[in-house]
Parts: C-alpha cells; sequence; structure tokens
C-alpha cells in the first residue's frame, strides 16, 4: 500500500489568473467575499489540513497579492513569469516541495472549497485523484473521460472536447493530489498542442492513464461550492452561499434570524443565547453578542462588543465601540468608534456619539451630539444637547459627571466640566465650568409683552 498518510502535504494554490472577466483594477484573488479577499477564504481551509508548506502561484499583479497577505508568514510565493496553463503553474512551485511529498492543487478563484472534501480527496489510497463535480449544467469545464469500467482515461477541455464528450456531465474540479515525485515526471510528458496553445494541468491524467496508474476521483459534496468566481455574477452567486451557509451556523448556535437570506457576516460574529436578529443586518470584522441581544432591522454592526439584554433598534450604525448590559440604542442611532456604554446607558433616535464614555443609567434619548466625552452615572442629556468638541483645530473634552442634568438644546462647549448633580438650563451655551449641585443657565431673560398686536398686512 502506497505511504501518502505519513507523507508531508504540501499545498499548492494556482492563482496567477488574471481575472480579466472582473474587469477589475483588483487583482481576482482579492475580490472580496464575505468582506475578505477570496484568497483568505481558501488559505483559512487549507491551513486546517496542517500542511508542510503552502505554494501561491501568482503572475502579473503579484505585487499586490502579496501586499495584501504581508502578515502572514507560512506562503511561498511562486511567481509564473509567462502564464503558459496550469500544468506550467504547478511546474513553477515544484523545485520548491520535496520530492517525497504528497501535493494538494488548489485553485485561488474556488474558495469555497470544503474541509470535508479536500480530506477525502487528500484521504485517498491511489497515486493519483482528483475531486470531480456534477453541476447543474458542465458548460466550461474540462470533462472527465471514463472507459467502459469507469476507470479514468483522461480529461478533456470543454474547448477541446468533441459533441459526444460535451454531453459528459462530471467535470473537473482542477482540484488533485500526487506525490511531487509523481506530478513532476507526468509534467515533464504534456505539451501545448491544443486548441488555447497552453500547458494543460489536465494533461497528466491520459499521460497517466496510458502508464497504468491507477486514478481515483471523489466527486464533491455539493458543486455549487466548487464554482469558480470568474466574473462578478459568479461572484455575487458565490457571496450568496457564502452568506447562506454564515446564517446556518448563526441559526446553529441559537441564534433566531427573521430572515437568513437577509442577513450579511462580513467578519466573526460570537453570540450568546437567544439573540434576535431583524431583516438586512450587516455584521462587519469581530462582533460579539451576548445573551438575549435583539438586533433590529437594518442595523450596521463592525467590531463592536455588545452585553445581554441590550437592545439595538432599526437603522442604527455602529462601529469600534463597547456597549454594556442592558442598554437601549436607536432607532437611527450613531455610535462611533472609541464609545464605550456602561450597563442601561440609552442611546436614543439621531443621537450620535463617538469617542466617549458613558457610565451606568445615563441616557442621551434624542437628538444629539456627543464627541471626546466622559460622561458619570445616572445623567439625563435633554434633546439637542451638542458638545462642541472641535474648535476648528483641536479637539476638547467635555466632563459631566454623576446625575448631571443636561436641559434641551445646549451646547456645551469644549474644554468644559459640568460637576456632579448640577443642573444645566434648556438653551444654555455653557462655556466654563459649572461646580456640584449648582444650576447654570445662559440665555436671555424672557420679556412678555401683555396686548401686543400682530402685524397687518398692507394693501396696495
Ligand atoms: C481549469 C481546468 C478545467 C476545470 C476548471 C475548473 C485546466 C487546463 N483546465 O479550466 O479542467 O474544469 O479549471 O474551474 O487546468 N492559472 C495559473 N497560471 C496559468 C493558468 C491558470 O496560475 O498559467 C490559474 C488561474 O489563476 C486559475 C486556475 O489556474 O486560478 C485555473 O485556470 P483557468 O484559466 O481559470 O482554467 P479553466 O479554463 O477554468
Ligand atoms: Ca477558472
Amino acid at each position: 500500500m502506497p505511504e501518502q498518510h505519513t507523507q508531508s502535504l504540501h499545498i499548492v494554490i494556482l492563482a496567477a489568473g488574471e481575472g480579466t472577466r472582473m474587469r477589475s483594477n483588483l487583482p481576482k484573488i482579492l475580490q472580496p467575499l464575505g468582506g475578505r479577499p477570496m484568497l483568505s477564504h481558501l488559505l483559512d481551509t487549507a491551513r486546517q489540513l496542517n500542511p508542510a508548506g503552502i505554494h501561491i502561484v501568482i503572475g502579473s499583479q503579484s505585487d499586490a497579492v502579496m501586499a495584501a497577505f504581508t502578515d502572514t508568514q507560512d506562503i511561498n510565493w511562486v511567481h509564473q513569469a509567462e502564464r503558459l496553463g496550469t500544468g506550467h503553474a504547478v511546474q513553477q512551485a515544484l523545485p520548491a516541495i520535496p520530492d517525497d511529498a504528497l501535493i494538494l492543487v488548489l485553485y485561488g478563484d474556488h474558495p469555497l472549497v470544503s474541509l470535508q472534501d479536500l480530506e477525502s480527496l487528500t484521504g485517498t489510497k491511489t497515486e493519483l485523484s482528483l475531486l470531480t463535480m456534477l453541476p447543474e449544467s458542465p458548460q466550461g469545464y474540462g470533462r472527465i473521460l471514463r472507459d467502459s469500467n469507469t476507470s479514468i482515461t483522461g480529461i478533456v477541455e470543454q474547448k477541446d472536447a468533441s459533441a459526444e464528450q460535451l454531453k459528459i456531465k462530471e467535470v473537473n474540479t482542477g482540484i488533485l493530489v500526487a506525490s511531487q515525485k509523481l506530478l513532476n515526471q507526468l509534467l515533464n510528458q504534456i505539451d501545448s498542442n491544443n486548441s488555447q496553445k497552453e500547458f494543460y494541468l489536465t494533461d497528466i491524467f491520459s499521460i497517466a492513464h496510458t502508464r497504468g496508474i491507477e486514478i481515483q476521483a471523489v466527486v464533491a459534496n455539493d458543486a455549487i461550492d466548487l464554482q469558480g468566481a470568474n466574473d462578478r455574477r459568479q461572484l455575487a452567486m458565490l457571496e450568496r452561499r457564502y452568506q447562506q451557509q454564515q446564517a446556518n451556523q448563526l441559526m446553529d448556535a441559537g441564534v433566531s434570524l427573521a430572515d437568513p437570506a437577509r442577513v450579511d457576516v462580513r467578519g466573526t460574529v460570537e453570540v450568546g443565547r437567544d439573540v434576535s436578529i431583524d431583516i438586512n443586518v450587516i455584521l462587519e470584522g469581530k462582533v460579539v453578542l451576548a445573551d438575549n441581544v435583539y438586533i433590529g432591522a437594518g442595523v450596521r454592526l463592525k467590531n463592536v462588543e455588545i452585553g445581554c439584554d441590550t437592545r439595538v433598534e432599526d437603522h442604527s450604525v455602529i462601529e469600534a465601540a463597547q456597549i454594556g448590559v442592558n442598554c437601549n440604542i436607536g432607532p437611527f442611532a450613531r455610535v462611533r468608534p472609541g464609545t464605550v456604554l456602561a450597563d442601561e446607558v440609552k442611546i436614543g433616535n439621531f443621537v450620535e456619539i463617538k469617542k466617549s464614555t458613558v457610565a451606568k443609567g445615563s441616557k442621551a434619548s434624542h437628538l444629539s451630539y456627543i464627541g471626546d466625552a466622559v460622561i458619570g452615572a445616572n445623567v439625563n442629556i435633554g434633546a439637542g444637547t451638542i458638545t462642541c468638541n472641535y474648535d476648528g483645530v483641536n479637539k476638547s473634552k467635555t466632563v459631566i459627571e454623576d446625575g448631571v442634568f443636561i436641559g434641551s438644546d445646549t451646547q456645551l462647549v469644549a474644554p468644559v466640566k459640568i460637576g456632579k448633580n448640577a443642573t444645566v438650563g434648556a438653551g444654555s451655551t455653557i462655556t466654563r465650568d459649572v461646580a456640584a449641585e449648582t444650576l447654570a443657565v445662559s440665555r436671555s431673560k424672557q420679556t412678555n409683552i401683555r396686548g401686543w398686536k400682530r402685524p397687518v398686512k398692507k394693501s396696495d
């Protein structure tokens, strides 16, 4: 029996394609899927196989690709100067791989290949194995040729296939496993005598067959996962597929989704029990939702941590913030980076809050701008309050201590401090500090004119 299980595994990812059909300045494998490059999804799956090496074949846009992955150390970038075909691409990676290694070839533009399919493939006992699939339509793919005993005899590319061969439903995913040694031998025998004048990786199968090498095919579980993303339509389809998987994971973790087709995850989500998410919600970066959190319709959360029993009402946008237990946010609230809300805080409709901390039980229920503020516990911020934190050059801080009441339509011109339990009368412009337990009012006195007559319209 071949000793493939003890061999070290090296993964070669083909990614030198230009992705012409995307009509984009961004290289194909950097096109986003679930908010991050296609290639990073494939790398995540590849790494779960614990390979001894990952070799990525890149071409003309190699600088941009490498720049997007500077923080990864486990990649050997292989340059394919001329794009001469998939066989030629694999050949470029071989010198860096020991000849007793097992090689798994993956395609950069097939980002959703499942770990399960790859494990089945690397677990095969034959010297040469490939992953095939049965998509709804075989259009565009290489067709798998089998003899009357169902043994694989070769692969014919769509462009080289006869009318009879085009009818074959089983197609090549491009993903295969072989030893470095065998792959090297077989690739040395391929030529470019075909309609595309390319060195086809797929030609190794007919050569192997004539040499009497046994070939095993693993049929993929789900052809949709193995679809390539050659153009934006296919990429959009993969995106939906990916989002469906994310929604399933959320539901499996106990989240109730108003509609699994209307939630988009572009990062990682950690959830407690009985989290409930309404429609059209976008979760980006690292999102943590504790028990019983409710997220309303049309909410966007990016890098946010939310404590249990908190409700985020419709159309609120929260980014890079930490939110406590039993808070109430929105509807239509904007919580910007650097905001830390303690427990039982209320940030109501049309309130924007930035780089501020709010202690337990404080409320800003309507129409306010709070920036660079430190707000104590049980503070009430009236409607229309604005922290004037910017003088056109520098940002300044507003400090509001515990128990303060800020009347509606107040401007707090920072730097300014409002002491404990102080009260600010509605309509005030506060430019100086207010001491604790003090009332501050800064508005002109009201005049009432008894019997005053309204002007009457003049006749011409
Ligand atoms: C290839 C297969 C086909 C299979 C299909 C699955 C060949 C000859 N054909 O066809 O049987 O059904 O994939 O999607 O292998 N690449 C390089 N360097 C090159 C050429 C290609 O790195 O010189 C990379 C591309 O970036 C891409 C992958 O190899 O990631 C496949 O190349 P592509 O041209 O898309 O092959 P297909 O015609 O789709
Ligand atoms: Ca392709």
